[in-house]
């Protein structure tokens, strides 16, 4: 367990508040996340590169839950958003626009007015087409964007699960590599945009740093290329995006700050940008666990099933990446079983892991799935009418529930009790 998560007489707290209370008062499954292992990991990076003129721009597509957007405000990073939805809730938390960066392969109009109407820092541009979009949609507001260039570099990234490589050639991310002058030439020529940075995010859970390093310095030849053909003020910001990874697994690895500092001060020295960061897990991932209960245990085909009241619904990694999280009993249980722990949910892609050595739990126990901080509950469905999961922010001896758990209401609240017809 990562500190945050501390054992007292062999039950499972969160800072001051044992699990236990608040299961008993919150009911499971729930999410709980620590304040303070947000704040310590926002201090963490920026002490790693207090030498480097940087700003994080926290990925909100990691865990956009209010509380917890609050907390990392006022830990005093910035946003960096994909929609419009995002783009709410971050200046909801009280994010300022002006510290708010827009990504996304695929903003619509609707979205590109919102963000330009904000007054966000920078909007970065995915194709020609949305280049198109926006300088338009600029004009059309009588305003001029400022706008930066994401970049697909074409390195080769390694990293867990191909999902979550979005840097290589072919990737849907950015624009291609030899068309980036081009673009940069035609956003350059329109009056309603200004052209202020370069962008890049080559993938999530990245471990070594050659592939980030070599595509930093694809893209520090097209800064230079751009200053050369375009004034030497052109670009001043390099975006590298997140991908910073965290331990999943007992024994992993942990993220390589030093290693990491040092590419992103090269980065620096080699284009003289101020350089944006956008990590999400590695801020938010270790500060969360889903709590759970077990509801029964079976034995089928030779194989023990733990059956838990969380499910692929709550928490999708596992069934969609195969994604390691660690297991714990909130209440010690000395001793270990091979068994698989699934979820409610009618898939039998519904599973938080096959054939592990877990405690021997029994019906009625409390469970933690770990490292569920970052793309947990932002990932959570409705699948089978299962109302989302609670969430609760814990700082130090005091807790508060940030999100309540749905009620069948909310199920069903969009919807007409009788279709209202609409003739044509
Ligand atoms: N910036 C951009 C443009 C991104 O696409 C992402 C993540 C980030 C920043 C934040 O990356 P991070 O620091 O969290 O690695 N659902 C997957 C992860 C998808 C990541 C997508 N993009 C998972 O559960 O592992």
């Amino acid at each position: 367990m990562t500190d945050g998560f501390v054992r007292r007489d062999g039950t499972l707290w969160c800072e001051g508040v044992p699990l236990p209370l608040v299961a008993e008062q919150v009911g499971t499954p729930t999410y709980v996340y620590s304040a303070s292992i947000i704040r310590q990991r926002v201090a963490w990076l920026s002490s790693a590169l207090t030498d480097v003129p940087h700003r994080i721009h926290y990925a909100l597509k990691a865990n956009a839950t209010h509380g917890v957007l609050q907390v990392l405000r006022d830990a005093g990073v910035g946003a960096d958003v994909v929609s419009g939805g995002e783009l709410h809730r971050a200046r909801r938390a009280g994010f300022a626009p002006a510290d708010i960066v827009f990504d996304g392969p695929g903003k619509t109009t609707g979205e590109i007015r919102e963000a330009i109407a904000a007054g966000v820092k920078v909007l970065n541009i995915e194709s020609m087409g949305e280049a198109v979009r926006i300088a338009e949609t600029a004009a059309a507001m009588g305003r001029v964007a400022d706008v930066g260039l994401r970049i697909n570099p074409e390195v080769t990234v390694e990293n867990f699960h191909e999902y979550i490589s979005t840097g290589e050639a072919g990737d849907k991310f950015g624009i291609p590599y030899h068309d980036a002058m081009a673009v940069a030439a035609w956003v350059v020529a329109q009056p309603s945009l200004r052209l202020v940075g370069l962008h890049m995010h080559v993938g999530s859970m990245l471990y070594g740093f050659d592939a980030f390093g070599a595509a930093i310095e694809k893209l520090a030849v097209l800064i230079d290329r751009i200053r050369e053909a375009h004034g030497s003020a052109a670009i001043t910001m390099l975006d590298l995006g997140g991908g910073l990874p965290v331990a999943y697994a007992d024994g992993d690895e942990t993220a390589n700050l030093d290693g990491y500092a040092e590419t992103v001060r090269r980065a620096h020295a080699r284009t003289g940008c101020t350089i944006l960061l956008e990590p999400g897990r590695l801020l938010v991932a270790e500060a969360g666990v889903l709590l759970s209960r077990v509801l029964y245990r079976k034995r089928s085909g030779g194989r023990e099933y733990v059956i838990v009241d969380a499910a692929m619904t709550e928490l999708i990694r596992p069934s969609l990446y195969d994604a390691h999280h660690e297991i714990t009993a909130v209440h010690e249980r000395p001793g270990a079983m091979r068994a698989d722990v699934v979820g409610p949910v009618c898939e039998s892609g519904d599973f938080f892991a096959h054939d592990r050595d877990v405690a021997p739990v029994e019906p009625d126990d409390l469970v933690v799935l770990e490292t569920a901080g970052a793309y947990g509950a932002v990932m959570s469905s409705n699948y089978n009418a299962r109302p989302r999961a609670a969430e609760v922010l814990v700082d130090g001896d005091r807790f508060a529930v940030v999100r309540h758990r749905e009620t069948y209401d909310d199920l069903v609240r969009l919807e007409d009790e009788t279709p209202s017809w609409r003739p044509v």
